[in-house]
């Protein structure tokens, strides 16, 4: 006689630009392996531009999501309800058994409390890091979306660390590497293959052999006047040394337009750009300088040199075993620091514990013995 094994429905969320590497190797992982779920992908919408989403599906190799629940922009409180209500209608309908929810969005706050609520069981990728600092809206993300998920997966040993200062039990977090790193192996292989024709940033490779990556989007950064020409004054004295290019955030674009500030013609400015361009622009950059999270963690990963504009790190393995300094948004400190850089005497690398390209795989393997356990 056939037994039917048992299959689980699993919705994965996905929202914001930084959600859609972490989703992607999951996603391929559950096509290529043998795993006792049947998923939905679940595009909440909170990024919808061409530059900040659909590129991404296409580069990333993502299916068309399952339900898209077009939330687009709003202040924090708009856009969280907007996911939230969208959420619950399709819980309601699909009744999944599991939710998984990956990084530190707005998107992965509103979805794991819908869930909880539903009494559906959450997975959260990417839990227990910790800023410290409660004004980053991420970290209030954080905090409430692992003070309720069922299962952690962790990237690092702090994530660990802090989970269990906040009572978590034990069994229930699993330190199992980085699904964005395996992303970020997977597309440097492809990266190989690739004509350098195919990017738009080729010539600005070419008639720069050494140069600087810039990335700004925080709004502790962005959204003050002082602060953002603080940093302008600063990119624009390192790159009097170092040509750099930057890539504009919406957010960043508007400020600079709305504060009257002028980018000189030593930085080079484009719109946001897809993940394979901006990757085969960093991965040979002399250094980076950003205030993402992520960025932190795929420099690290690389050996490039990575200057952190904010003032503290959710990801401080970057800067024990990484590439990454952490400098604040202060222009003497990080003139400093790229100085430091330029002559040589920037931080050491060691590629991170578990960052091995297969974190997509412990995560499902770890679910399904769960799901079947439970
Ligand atoms: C969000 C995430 C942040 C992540 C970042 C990456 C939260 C709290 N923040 O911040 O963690 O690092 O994404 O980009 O979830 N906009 C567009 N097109 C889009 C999306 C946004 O033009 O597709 C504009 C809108 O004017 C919007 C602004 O960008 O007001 C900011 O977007 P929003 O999603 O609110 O936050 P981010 O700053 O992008």
């Amino acid at each position: 006689m056939n037994t039917i094994a048992q299959t689980y429905k699993m919705f994965i969320v996905a929202g914001a630009r930084p959600n859609f590497m972490k989703i992607a190797p999951i996603i391929r992982e559950l096509r290529q392996g043998s795993y006792p779920f049947e998923y939905k992908l679940v595009h909440t919408g909170q990024h919808y531009d061409k530059e900040m989403s659909d590129v991404f599906f296409e580069e990333l190799e993502i299916p068309s999501p399952d339900y898209h629940l077009e939330v687009g922009s709003g202040s924090h409180a708009e856009q969280t309800a907007k996911v939230m209500l969208r959420f619950e209608e399709i819980c309601l309908k699909d009744r999944p058994d599991l939710v998984m929810v990956v990084g530190d969005v707005n998107s992965t706050l509103a979805c794991s409390i819908v869930a909880k609520k539903l009494g559906i069981k959450v997975a959260h990728v990417e839990a227990g890091l910790r800023s410290g600092d409660i004004t980053m809206p991420e970290e209030v993300n954080r905090i409430v979306t692992d003070s309720i998920s069922d299962y952690f997966f962790v990237t690092e040993k702090s994530g660990v660390s802090h989970l269990l200062a906040e009572g978590k039990r034990k069994d229930s977090i699993f330190f199992v590497g980085h699904v964005m790193i395996d992303n970020l192996f997977h597309q440097v292989e492809k990266l190989k293959h690739l004509a350098p024709t195919a990017f738009e940033t080729t010539i600005f490779k070419q008639r720069n052999p050494s140069y600087g990556v810039v990335t700004l989007h925080r709004p502790s950064n962005v959204d003050s006047p002082e602060t953002l020409a603080g940093i302008v004054e600063a990119l624009t004295e390192v790159s009097t040394v170092l040509p750099l290019i930057f890539p504009i955030h919406p957010r960043t674009q508007a400020n600079i337009q709305k504060f009257g500030l002028t980018i000189p013609d030593s930085i080079v400015t484009t719109k946001p750009l897809s993940y394979m361009e901006f990757l085969n622009l960093f991965k040979d950059a002399r250094m980076v300088l950003t205030d993402s999270g992520g960025i932190q963690e795929e420099t690290t990963a690389l050996g490039v040199p990575c200057i952190t504009l904010r003032d503290n790190t959710e990801r401080p393995i970057t800067v024990e075993e990484g590439t990454n300094a952490i400098v604040g948004s202060d222009p003497a400190r990080i003139v400093a620091e790229a100085r430091k850089v330029l002559s040589g005497s920037g931080a050491a690398r060691k590629k991170p514990e578990l960052w091995d390209g297969k974190a997509s795989a412990r995560i499902l393997s770890v679910l399904s013995d769960a799901m079947r356990a439970d």
